[in-house]
């Protein structure tokens, strides 16, 4: 093990760094900085470990093991050879390399690849295209950083969604889209253009406490220091119990199915409500007013413009006729369509890249 704190930096969709960050801190990470696509944290195996864990805005998660000047590939080389490749990684597991150039005279990232490998495998580790131990090089300004990937598959991927409808929203990216929103454990939920439900099992997750990756794995699960029972004594199983207070429709009949069965595979069944229903029908939930959340469908992914205007219509219509008192927050791509809501919006957050299509959160208090 190392001494003193890790680098770990972790990963998130560029523009939602801030809300990472304060997701980071609520769950008592030492956050260190923010930078362009991610949050540093200081802290040891165990916080790698837990941010996996728990953060439900990461990415993933990297720790940086190594930095150094390196001119050349032959300097590269001799480096990576230095580094105690044996303290992280095993002989048994295999292992690749990725690597980046960029403003470096060391300009050919898979020649650059190459050498790390080298060296690993010169440390008794195999090396595989499928591994899913993976060491990440970035070169920038003649600087080699080196990084463990500790998470593997995006963390996005939860491992408890096996049905996704068309054009879903990213786990991480609705995660913190609702803490942009205001979420907080009492309020309720609400999504009538829910589609596999992302937005809804989201939120009853975030409010229940549940750790978003508790029935999935990680690479670091297969480093050499991993320790599975310090590991396991960071899960915890809190009671999912109380009112139906996270509600989504859809006028999809497969969406509806979809959700339902991803509410069941996240242990959500008793808390969650969904609804066959096209926009025109949705109405507020009983209770206090709470939080609307949606991405409606953008132009580019499904739906055309025309139709999509009135779609939009209809839906800030529905808003200000039958929820009154309740936030409203909409991720859409087009600031037209947003206007097309009829909703006074306030300024909208920032623009967040979402597999190639510019997103961004509005919201209103109505
Ligand atoms: C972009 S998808 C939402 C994806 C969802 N957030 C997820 O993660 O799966 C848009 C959804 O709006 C639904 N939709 C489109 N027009 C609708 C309407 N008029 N009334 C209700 N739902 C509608 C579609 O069926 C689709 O599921």
């Amino acid at each position: 093990m190392s001494v003193g704190p890790l680098e770990i930096f972790v990963v998130t969709a560029p523009g939602l760094e801030g809300l990472l960050e304060e997701e980071a801190s609520d769950l008592t990470f030492d956050v260190v900085d923010r930078l362009p696509g991610g949050v540093t944290l200081a802290g040891g195996w165990p916080d790698v470990w837990r941010a996996n864990l728990e953060l439900r805005g990461a990415t993933r998660v990297l720790v940086r093991v190594a930095s150094f000047r390196a001119m050349h590939l032959a300097q590269l080389d001799k480096r990576s050879r230095k580094l105690p490749w044996a303290q992280w990684l095993r002989s048994d597991v295999p292992v690749r390399v990725e690597a980046t150039c960029r403003k470096s005279r060391i300009y050919h990232a898979k020649a650059a690849a190459q050498r790390i490998e080298g060296a690993i495998e010169g440390a008794g580790m195999s090396l595989s295209k499928e591994a899913v131990v993976t060491i990440k090089a970035r070169i920038e300004d003649d600087l080699a950083t080196i990084s463990l990937d500790s998470s593997g598959i995006s963390l996005h991927k939860r491992g408890l969604k096996a049905e996704v409808n068309k054009a879903p929203m990213r786990e991480t990216l609705a995660s913190l889209f609702l803490k942009g929103a205001g979420l907080d454990s009492n309020v309720q939920v609400f999504d009538p253009m829910c589609g596999s439900g992302t937005f809804v099992l989201e939120a009853a997750e975030a409010a229940f406490g549940l750790q978003p990756g508790r029935v999935r794995s990680f690479a670091f699960e297969q480093f050499a220091n991993f320790d599975r029972e310090a590991f396991n004594a960071l899960r915890r199983s809190p009671e999912v119990s109380g009112a139906v207070r996270f509600h989504g429709s859809d006028r999809d009949a497969g969406a509806i199915r979809m959700s339902e069965a991803n509410a069941s595979r996240a242990g959500l069944a008793d808390v969650t409500q969904f609804r066959m229903a096209p926009i025109g029908d949705a109405g507020s939930p009983d209770g206090p007013p709470g939080i609307v959340i949606t991405n409606p469908p953008y132009g580019g992914r499904i739906g055309k413009k025309g139709v999509l205007h009135g779609l939009y219509g209809a839906f800030g219509q529905v808003m200000r006729e039958r929820f009154e008192g309740w936030r409203i927050a909409m991720v859409t791509s087009d600031a037209g369509l947003a206007k097309s809501t009829g909703l006074n919006w306030d300024a909208p957050g920032p623009i967040v890249d979402h597999g190639g299509t510019k997103i961004r959160l509005w919201q209103t208090q109505l």
